[in-house]
This record gives C-alpha cells, sequence and structure tokens, in this order.
C-alpha cells in the first residue's frame, strides 16, 4: 500500500510536464535510491546500477562478456529458465557451449555443493552463473565458497540473487562477488519492474552494457541504465519499499519468514507421504519452501488448493523432483498458514476429490 501509493504520486507528478517533472526534478533523485540499496547491500554507491528485474541484471552480465566459439559457461540444472535460454541464445549466436549439472536436493552440504561446481570446471570454462537461493526449492547456494573457488582460477561468477535480497539478512561481506543481480520487486515489494545489479567497481569498465553507451561511461556503473525513456516513479518508490523492509529489520523479517515456513512444514513431516525438498536446518533455505506429497500429483494439487481453498502455490516439476513451492510473506497470518497445512492434510488423508 505504502510503496503503491508512493508509485502512483511519482506518476501523477511524472506526467505533469514530464521533460520536466520526469527527467529534471525525479530522475536526479534515483540517485538517493542508488545510495540507499549500496548502503543496504554494503557496497559502495557506484557499484549499484537500478535495473527494470533480475533478468536484466543478469543479462547485462551473460552478454557482457566476450565470448568465443568453444568457451563454455558453467551452471547448474536447477537455474533460472531465462537465465538458460540466454546462454542458449549464445549458443546459436557465438558457438559458446553451456555445461549444467545437478544438486541434491536438498543439499545441507556446502562443501559438496562447491565441489560440484569445481568438478565441473573444464580447461575451457569462462564463466559461472548460480544462485543465492534457487527459486525451486529456496536451496540457499555458498556463494562466498564458490566465488572463492572460482577465482583461484579466474573465472568470473555472476550470482543470481533474484529471491535471495531482502529475503533473508546478508550483505555484500558474506558472499565478497563480482557479479550480483536481484529483484525489488520480490520479497522487497517493491514495484514490478525494478530490480538491481552490484558490479564491482574495478570490474565495470570490462563489462559491455546490454544497450549501447557512450566510452565516456566505461567505467560508469550508470552505462547499466543507458535504457532509452523509462519511467522515474518506478525506481523512486523503491525508497518507500527500503523504508517499510528496514523498518521490519532484515533480521526479524528473516526470523518470521522461518517461523511461518517451520509452522506449516514440521507440521506437515509428521505424515510419512510429506516430503519436504527444502531444508530445514540454518542457513539454508529461508521463507519459501517446497514439499511434495507422495503419491499426489503437484500440479492437480495446486489446481485443487486453488480452486477450493484460494490457496496459491506453485506447482514445480523438475526432472529430477517436483512439490509445491509454498512461499509466505511478512503479511502471511498464522491463521493462513494453519488452513494451508490443514487443507494439505484432507488431501492425505482422503486423496483429491474426484473432479
Ligand atoms: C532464480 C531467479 N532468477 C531470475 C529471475 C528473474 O527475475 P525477474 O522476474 O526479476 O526478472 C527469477 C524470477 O522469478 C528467479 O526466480
Amino acid at each position: 500500500m505504502v510503496v503503491q501509493a508512493a508509485l502512483q504520486r511519482h506518476l501523477d507528478f511524472s506526467n505533469q510536464a514530464p521533460a520536466y517533472t520526469m527527467w529534471q526534478i525525479l530522475e536526479p533523485e534515483r540517485e538517493g535510491v542508488r545510495q540507499r540499496l549500496a548502503r543496504m547491500f554494503g557496497c559502495e554507491t557506484e557499484e549499484i546500477a537500478l535495473t527494470r528485474n533480475a533478468s536484466e541484471g543478469l543479462q547485462i552480465c551473460q552478454f557482457g562478456f566476450d565470448l568465443a566459439a568453444g568457451d563454455e559457461v558453467l551452471t547448474t540444472n536447477q537455474d533460472y529458465p531465462r537465465m538458460i535460454t540466454t546462454w542458449q541464445q549464445r549458443e546459436r549466436r557465438d558457438g559458446i557451449k553451456l555445461r549444467q549439472f545437478s544438486l541434491p536436493v536438498p543439499c545441507e552440504d556446502p562443501d559438496l555443493i562447491v565441489s560440484l561446481f569445481e568438478k565441473n570446471v573444464t580447461p575451457k570454462t569462462k564463466l559461472i552463473l548460480m544462485c543465492h537461493m534457487i527459486n525451486l526449492t529456496g536451496q540457499i547456494l555458498p556463494v562466498k565458497q564458490i566465488v572463492a573457488m572460482a577465482r583461484r582460477r579466474n573465472l568470473p561468477v555472476i550470482v543470481d540473487g533474484a529471491h535471495a535480497l531482502a529475503h533473508f539478512d546478508f550483505t555484500h561481506a558474506d558472499l565478497e562477488c563480482d557479479y550480483y543481480a536481484a529483484s525489488l520487486h520480490k520479497w522487497l515489494c517493491a514495484p514490478h519492474g525494478t530490480g538491481m545489479l552490484y558490479v564491482r567497481r574495478d570490474k565495470i569498465k570490462n563489462l559491455w552494457p546490454m544497450m549501447a553507451a557512450p566510452a565516456a561511461l566505461d567505467g560508469d556503473i550508470r552505462k547499466f541504465e543507458e535504457i532509452g525513456t523509462h519511467p522515474a516513479a518506478n525506481y523512486l518508490a523503491i525508497a518507500d519499499a527500503l523504508t517499510f523492509h528496514q523498518g521490519i529489520g532484515a533480521q526479524r523479517k528473516e526470523a518470521r519468514l522461518i517461523f511461518l515456513r517451520d509452522r506449516w512444514a514440521r507440521r506437515l513431516l509428521q505424515h510419512e507421504r510429506v516430503r519436504l525438498n527444502t531444508s530445514l536446518r540454518p542457513g539454508f533455505a529461508c521463507g519459501l519452501a517446497n514439499v511434495q506429497i507422495q503419491g499426489v500429483e503437484s500440479k492437480a494439487l495446486a489446481l485443487h488448493l486453488w480452486n477450493q481453498h484460494r490457496i496459491l502455490v506453485i506447482a514445480i516439476k523438475h526432472a529430477e523432483f517436483e512439490g509445491l513451492r509454498v512461499s509466505p510473506s511478512v503479511y502471511t497470518t498464522l491463521e493462513e498458514i494453519d488452513r494451508f497445512a490443514e487443507a494439505i492434510e484432507r488431501v492425505i488423508k482422503h486423496g483429491l476429490p474426484k473432479t
């Protein structure tokens, strides 16, 4: 509500005389948002670009490195489909090779994850793309250790933080990565069409922007924002989302999300047919978790929950696992969590209603 009101306010003002109100008054105010995001992430202001979403930030990185035919890029088979599509387009266009590997689900061994990345590096590997949090299961990956392993081999790591930022409490010091892109419309609850890209200061110069920028901006983080006319309102309303998020406090938000997850997950785990595709151990996941009821098709179950109970969960079907992705937020009530658990228990006991 607070964010939508801010968005509307900025949009109304913006449209009064855009050449003046949008470009001259509102646009420069983005700098305050940049400063606040940098302070939250724990980096320099000059290392944060405002983007339209995580996809844009990630694709700036995925397209921004020069790669030659035969070069390999490495990622898992649980990375986000659009980011995989991006590599596949580079395969068709540039003749590079995408290499993907499996991760255990769930995985509670950071060393194993690092060793899987390491094992799949070949002499041809030029880049690594990894998730901070996997969107399918909520699994958190050990970014800092993977970045350290890659740095020893001189390999850049692009970190996909779409689901991580403002979900659980961390700063750049916990990651030490050079490239990090996140959505702001997810867990920060900023307006749709907002994201951020972090690029370490000394890496900016050698990363191409997706839309052309003048050479004078080569070393300036703002070269990634040269996207033509764009609304100022979305970006400015990020400030209100930040105020809301910081009012709650990142640690308290994380604790609340874990409390909500544990409330339904631990209750359902008492049933034999429930398989959790997400670790409940500290540090391996947060509010988003994936649960499978063995013997019940996840897609049909998600449809049932929506049709009968107006409970919205996402059915996930991966080649190696399936389940429901359950992601309550800070506004989800305990009563809603219990209603979800009850609805699942009814299905465990009686099966899905015949249609
Ligand atoms: C892991 C992951 N990466 C990237 C994205 C793309 O994010 P956006 O919609 O902000 O472009 C998503 C979106 O759900 C995601 O879950």
